[in-house]
């Protein structure tokens, strides 16, 4: 099988050290970079809708000289009519150099990877992983904290849909000193498998909540997310719980001055416009570093320097 990214966990934190500094890289030397791919083509299987993900990976592979294709929906692709994962996978490795799949199904990136002849590139696969919007994270939180160690991270939102979520927490329960904060309501609490084979055997302290207020003044960073509307089987539930927290300049009064607020967009309600203004607001940085870690990770599934 030829190297893929399809869970966070296939990253050591030395290769996680190397994207970061390969994005810091291609930051403040872009033109090092403007021909790093030229001849190799990207292509982006997007079986469910994106602007970010889907965006950045195709502004990163113009970035590096590479050129990109691809369908952006299941609609017009020929899943419509029936194809499998596997078959497309093993006829678009035949036509680009590395593949960017996002899909409804749980694992089906896995799938990919076990057919294609070129790298996948897991951008989401139902409620369970999101690999490189981690990275994205990442690479902010270093940008903005100066490490990963020694932070207490508040989730707050859909935690149990929330891939970015699970991903996130996987990776920053790797360094030192990090405690968690779950704030969600009971129906969208973090998945028991979090719990138990991500933080219990790593012995990572974390506690769950209800509460934003009451947790929010402990935070270093607080990453908010949306109530997953695609993964309800009920439309009442959804609406019922997609407003339980809505972040505002008046609950940011009792947060750190240097606290981060981050959010993997699309924001629905769950901060006011008006926090976008705040000094700690990093949710638009977020979106401009995915682009520059993708581009690290693009050069180093093709292996090139
Ligand atoms: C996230 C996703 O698709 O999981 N978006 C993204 O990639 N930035 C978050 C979300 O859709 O809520």
């Amino acid at each position: 099988m030829v190297e893929s990214l399809i869970d966070i966990n296939q990253l050591t934190v030395e290769e996680i050290d190397e994207l970061i500094k390969k994005a810091e890289d291609i930051i403040a030397n872009p033109e090092k970079y403007a021909h790093k791919c030229e001849g190799k083509k990207l292509a982006t299987l997007f079986y469910e809708p994106s602007t970010r993900t889907r965006l950045s990976f195709e502004a990163a592979m113009y970035e590096l000289g590479g050129n990109v294709l691809g369908f952006q929906s299941a609609k017009n692709s020929s899943a419509s009519k029936g194809e499998s994962v596997s078959d497309t996978v093993r006829v678009v490795s035949g036509y680009a150099d590395i593949i960017a799949m996002r899909h409804p199904k749980e694992g089906a990136p896995l799938v990919a990877a076990m057919k294609s002849l070129v790298p996948i590139i897991n951008a989401g696969d139902g409620g369970h992983n999101h690999p490189t919007q981690t990275l994205a994270d990442m690479l902010t939180i270093y940008r903005k904290k100066g490490g990963f160690e020694n932070l207490t991270i508040g989730m707050c939102g859909d935690l149990k849909f929330g891939r970015t979520v699970h991903s996130l927490t996987n990776a920053m329960s790797r360094y030192e000193g990090n405690k968690f904060v779950f704030i969600s309501p009971d129906e969208l609490k973090i998945p028991d498998y979090i719990k138990t084979d991500v933080l219990d055997r790593k012995g990572v302290e974390y506690e769950e909540t209800r509460s934003l207020e009451e947790s929010i003044p402990d935070l270093d960073i607080l990453y908010m997310t949306r109530v997953q509307q695609e993964r309800f089987f009920n439309e009442a539930d959804y609406l019922r719980l997609r407003d339980t927290y809505i972040l505002n300049e008046q609950k940011l009064k009792n947060a750190k001055k240097d606290m981060i607020i981050m959010h993997p967009l699309p924001r629905v309600n769950e901060i006011s416009v008006e926090v976008d203004d705040d000094p700690r607001a990093c949710y638009f940085d977020q979106t401009l570093n995915g682009k520059y870690i993708r581009m690290a990770l693009i050069l180093k599934l093709l292996g090139i320097n």
